[in-house]
């Protein structure tokens, strides 16, 4: 591979390479890890070209930021990174969240993530998600302080609505949304699709969560990854296998290439972070930037996202549906 394209964030923002990296799975969330496997994953990361790297706070309590600062220290100025916060977590239940968007806890966040991460300055620093009862003129307020202070450069913000998204833009430029399609393309914000492998579903290596993974793997509790959800969803895989078996690849790059070309279909930045903590999996998922599908496999693969069985969380009002 030549190394990956690159796209700038919003109008202001960094150039990143078009696929970004998923660092939380390194700490958090699907089962254990091997650190040594993980840390040598962002290495190989850098190598291939990948130059964009995201976390948050509020995987593995502030863990997964102090993973990530040996590699920060050695490579600052050829990676951007991205982290958030508002989330929190129940002490008593690490995957039962809490929001907290009060101002002085963004200014408290914002520091003790510079202090975990090591770093003097946050590339992109987003909102994770959106207390209702807090403007969002407010929070985003309280972020474009950050800004003037020198402690971030870019503002993000994760799962919010179309509206929402119009009037943050209002208060300061956002660089990038982890959601929202068509207002971002209208304002020229970039979409950073999350989980763009259906948290690993859509490659292929696991069709139920309950019967396949730990006791302590997040997708057991999320209501499409089980039970009769699960099996109407592995279904809807048969198109992906089709035209994976069509390019010679895998699912997951077919996974990939969709929503990357999605920045074709919508007219605008699409930066996917898939997640891995395998050295093998980064280089598959990395030459997935290099495929093209055709209009007539996109339009195959378009019906399934309408056709998924079950939510995405187990409580959706920690995310921006219903908020529409
Ligand atoms: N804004 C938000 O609210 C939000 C929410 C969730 C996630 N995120 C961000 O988005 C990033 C990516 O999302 P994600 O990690 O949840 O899900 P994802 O990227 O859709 O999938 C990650 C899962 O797929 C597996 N995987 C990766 N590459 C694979 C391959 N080529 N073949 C087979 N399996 C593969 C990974 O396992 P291995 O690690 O073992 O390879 C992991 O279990 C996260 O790391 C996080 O930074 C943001």
């Amino acid at each position: 591979m030549t190394g990956i394209a690159t796209a700038r964030l919003g109008t202001n923002g960094p150039e990143v390479s078009v696929q970004g990296l998923g660092c939380m799975g390194m700490s958090w969330a699907y089962g254990p890890t091997d650190a040594d496997e993980a840390r040598a994953t962002l290495e190989r990361a850098l190598e291939l070209g990948i130059t964009f790297y995201d976390t948050a706070d509020a995987y593995a309590a502030g863990e997964n930021e102090k993973f990530l600062a040996p590699f920060l220290r050695k490579h600052r100025d050829d990676v951007v990174l991205a982290t958030k916060f508002a989330l929190g977590a129940d002490p008593k239940d690490p995957f039962k969240r809490t929001i907290n968007n009060d101002p002085d806890h963004i200014r408290a966040s914002v520091d003790a993530s510079l202090r975990r991460l090591e770093l003097d300055v946050i590339d992109v620093y987003y909102m994770h998600r959106r207390d209702v009862a807090v403007p969002i003129e407010q929070t985003v307020g309280v972020m474009a302080e950050l800004v003037r202070a020198g402690k971030v450069r870019h503002l993000g913000l994760s799962e919010v609505t179309g509206a929402e998204l119009r009037a943050a833009h209002a208060v300061h430029p956002i660089a990038a949304g982890q959601s929202v399609v068509p207002v971002a393309a209208e304002l020229g914000i970039a979409l950073v699709p999350y989980s763009p492998l259906g948290r690993g579903f859509l490659t292929g290596s696991f069709t139920s969560a309950d019967k396949e993974l730990g006791s302590d793997d997040f997708r057991r509790r999320q209501p499409r990854f089980t039970g009769d959800n699960a099996a109407a969803n592995a279904a809807l895989l048969e198109p992906v296998r089709a035209v994976a078996a069509a390019h010679g690849a895998s699912l997951g790059q077919i996974a990939l290439a969709w929503v990357q070309q999605q920045a074709q279909v919508h007219g605008l930045t699409v930066v996917p972070i898939p997640g891995t903590r395998r050295r093998t999996r980064v280089e598959e998922n990395a030459a997935a930037t290099e495929l093209t599908l055709s209009a007539e496999e996109l339009a195959l693969l378009e019906p399934i996202a309408s056709k998924v069985a079950g939510d995405r969380y187990a409580d959706m009002a920690f995310t921006s549906a219903g908020r529409e």
